[in-house]
């Protein structure tokens, strides 16, 4: 997945620029976003933040000196929409002390609720979506001259390919580059192709020129996103089109996602490249050997599977059976026998048996996740699921379910990271750990996060750590020369 954290941005950076930016002259007003949800969303905040600084306003982490509060949502759960709530509720209270302060809700909620959000918070002056952000200085404009201001409008075309995200909140080691937008897969308990739109990729050449940029600023590793990054296909802009179903002309110019990771992974060798997320219905050998190829791209995929029963799959439109998901996972096994993987899981989907959440259960063992993002099913308004089925699994049994996944999967994460210990890996130091000021902290090619004793080390640089020991979430180990 797009990794739902559903948590706020630390905007620890203001923007620093990437080679040749200048920035425009000031209008004195300054810009707080706050992001949640999937790292979609945080790349997106990163988007808004430079076409606000080309206008000439300046970006802040401090809530109290902000003029303009935007915060870019999420709706893939009930629990992140109230979260949004609840802080809008906070914002509010700091309007009462600036009441010239402008609040903004961005991204998936404000998609999903359009002009209503206008309606139901009084406190919002401004509701954007997702594909209507180049619009964003002009809404404000509007919201000056005294109107509330929307732009819901969705895009066939919007890339954002030609902005240079400002990287907010960032570390300067690792950054995210978006390749696609959108999502045509309609998974019927899912709200993205609805607050996201169609899906499209991005131009190859702005995606490399990004990464170039990255790698010149000093950035060490860039994860690619997408909903589906696997169903990526440039063939000159536009809606996704199938490779079949392109003109002559435009297969020989096209790019698919095992190409396009190819050439990223050729840009600095020194960069590490990761990407998120797979879809296991669309995840092909030619990827696993690119992979393989290339040193540079971590040996870690996150490839979901939401259930491990195949009419729950059905009922999910995931496009994919138990047997299909199987053979993807034989031949990550095949291809790169030493390939972490992470998935996500759904429990308690509207009227899953005992027996059928057995057979998540039974997935699990048979894949043996290194991580898993695990979650209650949480019906969406509108979503295929909610229009024609019943959400049948009682509260108690979901929880029951989940717990069980839960369960599960700390034992296999534990399992799996004691294998670890004695091993040494390369890790990219990412930051001070939050537990000591004399420990680092970076992940390892498979995506753990391993803490060290901080020595004469430094954030961005690569180190051999050998594992000295481990907690289901944490490899712990020292520093070799
Ligand atoms: N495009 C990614 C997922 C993005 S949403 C993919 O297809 O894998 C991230 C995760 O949130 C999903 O994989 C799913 O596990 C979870 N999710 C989405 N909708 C949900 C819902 N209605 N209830 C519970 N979990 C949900
Ligand atoms: Fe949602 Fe499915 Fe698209 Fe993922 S692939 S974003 S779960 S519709
Ligand atoms: Fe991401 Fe949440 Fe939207 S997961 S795409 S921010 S609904």
């Amino acid at each position: 997945m797009l990794n739902t954290k559903e948590k706020i941005i630390d905007e620890s950076r203001q923007g620093e620029a990437l080679e040749g930016r200048r920035l425009p002259k000031s209008n004195g007003r300054k810009v707080f976003i706050e992001s949640y949800g999937c790292q979609m969303n945080f790349s997106d905040s990163e988007i808004v933040a430079s076409i606000l600084q080309k206008d000439g306003y300046g970006i802040t982490k401090l809530l109290h000196e902000a003029d303009i509060v935007f915060v870019n949502t999420c709706s893939i759960r009930e629990k992140a929409e109230l979260t949004v709530r609840k802080r809008l509720t906070e914002y509010n209270k700091q309007k009462r002390k600036n009441p010239k302060m402008i609040i903004g809700v961005l991204g998936c909620m404000a998609e999903r609720l359009k002009s209503k959000f206008l309606e139901e918070e009084k406190i919002v002056d401004l509701v954007v979506g997702p594909d209507a952000y180049r619009d964003l200085p002009n809404l404000v404009e509007e919201v000056d001259g005294g109107r509330k201001a929307v732009n819901v409008i969705l895009s066939k075309e919007e890339t954002y390919g030609d902005i240079a995200p400002v990287r907010l909140g960032g570390n300067g080691v690792t950054a995210f580059v978006s390749i696609t937008r959108g999502c045509d897969n309609m998974c019927t308990f899912c709200v993205v192709p609805f607050t996201r739109g169609r899906e499209r990729s991005r131009d190859p050449n702005s995606i490399l020129q990004e990464v170039r940029e990255l790698s010149l600023a000093g950035y060490k590793e860039v994860t690619l996103l997408g909903q589906n990054v696997d169903s990526y296909l440039w063939y000159g802009g536009g809606l996704k089109k199938e490779f079949d179903n392109l003109s002559e002309e435009e297969k020989k110019t096209s790019t698919n996602f095992a190409q396009l990771m190819g050439k990223v992974a050729q840009v600095d060798r020194k960069v590490r490249i990761r990407f998120s997320t797979s879809h296991p219905k669309d995840m092909g050998d030619e990827l696993l050997h690119v992979m393989a190829r290339h040193e540079n791209i971590c040996d870690y995929i996150h490839l979901p599977f939401q259930s491990g029963n195949s009419r729950v799959l059905e009922m999910m439109n995931r496009g994919y059976t138990r047997e299909w998901y199987m053979n993807r996972i034989d031949a990550i096994k095949r291809i790169l026998p030493t390939c972490s993987i992470s998935a996500d899981i759904i429990a308690g989907f509207c009227s899953e048996t005992e027996e059928e959440h057995q057979e998540t259960l039974s997935m699990m063992e048979y894949v043996r996740y290194n991580f898993a993002y695990m979650f209650k099913y949480s019906e969406r308004p509108n979503t295929m699921a909610q229009r024609k089925y019943e959400d049948n699994i009682p509260g108690k049994t979901k929880q029951r379910r989940l717990a069980e996944i839960i369960e599960l999967q700390r034992g296999h994460s534990l399992e799996i990271l004691k294998k670890d210990i004695g091993k040494t890996y390369e890790v990219l130091i990412e930051g001070v750990s939050k537990k000591s000021d004399n420990e680092l902290y970076g992940r390892n090619t498979h995506n753990s996060v391993v803490v060290f004793p901080r020595e004469n080390y430094n954030v961005g640089e690569y180190v051999m750590v050998t594992v000295e020991s481990c907690t289901s979430a944490t490899l712990k180990g020292k520093a070799v020369k």
